[in-house]
This record gives structure tokens, sequence and C-alpha cells, in this order.
């Protein structure tokens, strides 16, 4: 579904790679989660999977990326924004109409869905994403997590295969957080989507991503199952990562009970741990 081969990649302005040589797949249905300390290149990574570089950021770039089996380099943003839905970690670079309802429906009307549709998916991403209150808003009087609630409503209108998720949480209160990850889990789980999130919360991504990308100077650290990845206090730390909370805690608590504690990778096995060590 998503293949990088060997991409090289160095920012006109930049004296080095800021990405070297990395190859990586990602198949359909996958929860991947792009972890790694500021700067390392999360973001420039996740500008290859839409095209945005080579095409509108410029640079040094070498390699290929195909997606969906197009290569991208023959591919415009525009033709690959219906495959790709793309949420930049910035969301006042990415509104681009006057108010809500516009610029939900902006996305669908490029794709040439009919009014009709239009009208009925923009009903149901209000609601999915509980932003009904705001869809007579101007979107220059939004909050920055109202903004964020926006672009990913006009990204799921658009019913892409693929979501690539540059920090999408970073401005939302804790409820809308926990909204978003179920409407994310269920996308995933019941319609394969394949997502791709780039986030700094590790406690949020323990709970949602199979599978950890962890970057760093350019290159990919590890790559595998979010409980593996998630739990190696050792390999966050070295790459100037907080492992997520449950396991910090589970951590210490083996330090200083000095019997063995088993280190849970999802809340709910944290519940269940604790259930059996209070019995
Ligand atoms: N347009 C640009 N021109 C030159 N250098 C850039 C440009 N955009 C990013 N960089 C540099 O490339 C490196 C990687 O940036 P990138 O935004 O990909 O990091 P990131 O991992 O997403 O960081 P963060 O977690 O802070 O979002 C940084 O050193 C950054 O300063
Ligand atoms: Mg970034």
């Amino acid at each position: 579904m998503i293949d990088i081969h060997k991409v090289s990649f160095q920012y006109l302005s930049s004296s080095t790679n800021i990405l070297d040589n990395i190859s990586l797949k990602i198949e359909k249905g996958e929860f991947v989660g792009i972890i790694g300390p500021t700067g390392c290149g999360k973001s420039t990574l996740c500008y290859m999977l839409n095209g945005l570089i080579p095409h509108s950021i410029k640079g040094y770039f070498s390699g290929t990326v195909s997606v969906s089996g197009k290569k991208l380099v023959n591919e415009s943003v525009e033709e690959m924004s219906a495959i790709v839905g793309y949420m930049l970690q910035e969301p006042s670079f990415q509104i681009a109409t006057p108010n809500v309802t516009s610029e939900i429906a902006f996305g669908m009307e490029n794709l040439g869905i009919s009014r009709e549709e239009i009208l009925n998916r923009l009903d149901r991403v209000l609601e999915t994403l509980s932003i009904n209150y705001i869809r007579n808003r101007a979107t220059a009087d939004l909050s920055e997590g109202e903004k964020q609630r926006v672009i990913l409503a006009s990204i799921l209108a658009m019913n892409p295969q693929i979501l690539v998720l540059d920090e999408c949480s970073s401005m939302l209160d804790l409820p809308s957080k926990l909204n978003l990850a179920t409407t994310l889990k269920q996308l995933n789980k019941n319609e394969q989507k394949t997502i791709v999130m780039i986030e700094h919360d590790l406690d949020y991504l323990l709970e949602l991503a199979d599978r950890i990308i962890l970057i760093n100077n350019g290159q990919i650290i590890a790559d595998g199952p979010t409980a593996k990845i998630l739990t190696d206090i050792e390999l966050l730390r070295a790459n100037d990562l907080v492992p997520p909370t449950v396991v910090s805690l589970f951590q210490e608590i083996q330090k200083e009970s000095k019997i063995a504690v088993e280190i849970p990778s999802s809340h709910s096995q944290a519940t269940e741990i604790l259930r059996r060590m209070l019995k």
C-alpha cells in the first residue's frame, strides 16, 4: 500500500540529509504510529506520502515512494488527495475557505461528489466529530482545536483509504481526544483504513497503534509492534522520548517491590495486572 524505498531528502537550506536512505512498507489496514524527538524528520517523512515532497516542498530528493501502486513523482498532490487524507501539523496552514461548511465541502467538491451526497456526508462528519455546534461559524474565528476537528472532518468526508495525521490531537482537550480515538479505531477496524499517525503522546499511541516506527537522526531506529517498542523504556529514553505513563509506573513498581512485575502494553492490561497483584 505504501512503499518507501531508499529515500533521502535534504531541504534546500539545510546542510545535511534530514532523511537518510530510509526504506519502509506499510500494508493496507495497519495503524502505524510515527515517533521521534522534535526535529527528527517525522513531518518531512510524511510529506512524501501525498507528494508534498517532491512536488510542493523543494529540496534534494532521491529514492522512490509508491502509494496504492502509484509512483508519487508521477502524481499531483491533488490527485493523491483522493487516496491520502493528509492533516498537516499546523491547522492554520490547511484551512482554505471562509466558513466551516465550505471548508468541509471543499475537498468533496474537488472529487466531483454530488451536492446531495456532500450534504449527507457533511451532516455525518459534523455528528461523528461532535462539531455540529460550529457548523455556521467562520473558520477565522475557530480555536486551534476546533480548526483541527474541522480539518479532520473535511478529510473524513472525502473517505480516503489512507489517513496521514500529523499531531492531529495536539490542540484537543481530553474528551475530544478520546472521542477522536474511538472514531479512528472504528475507521481502522471496521473500514480497514490505513492510518499513519505522528504523535508525541505515547500513552495515546499505546491504545491506538498496532505498529510503531521510531525515527531519529534521519534513520529508522526501531520498527515493530506497539507492545514491544512502547514498553522498551531504555530505547525510548535513549531517543529523548518519555515512555507511556503506565509503562513508567509499572517499571517503578517493579523496582520498588523487587519482584517480577509484568510491564503492561495497554491500559486494560495494566488494570488486569493490578487486579491480579491485589488479590
Ligand atoms: N522548509 C524547511 N527548510 C529547511 N529545513 C527544514 C524545513 N522544514 C523542516 N526543516 C528542518 O528539518 C528537520 C526535520 O523537521 P520536521 O518538521 O520533519 O521534524 P519533526 O520530527 O516533524 O519535528 P516536530 O516533532 O517538532 O514536529 C528540522 O531540523 C527542521 O528544522
Ligand atoms: Mg512535525
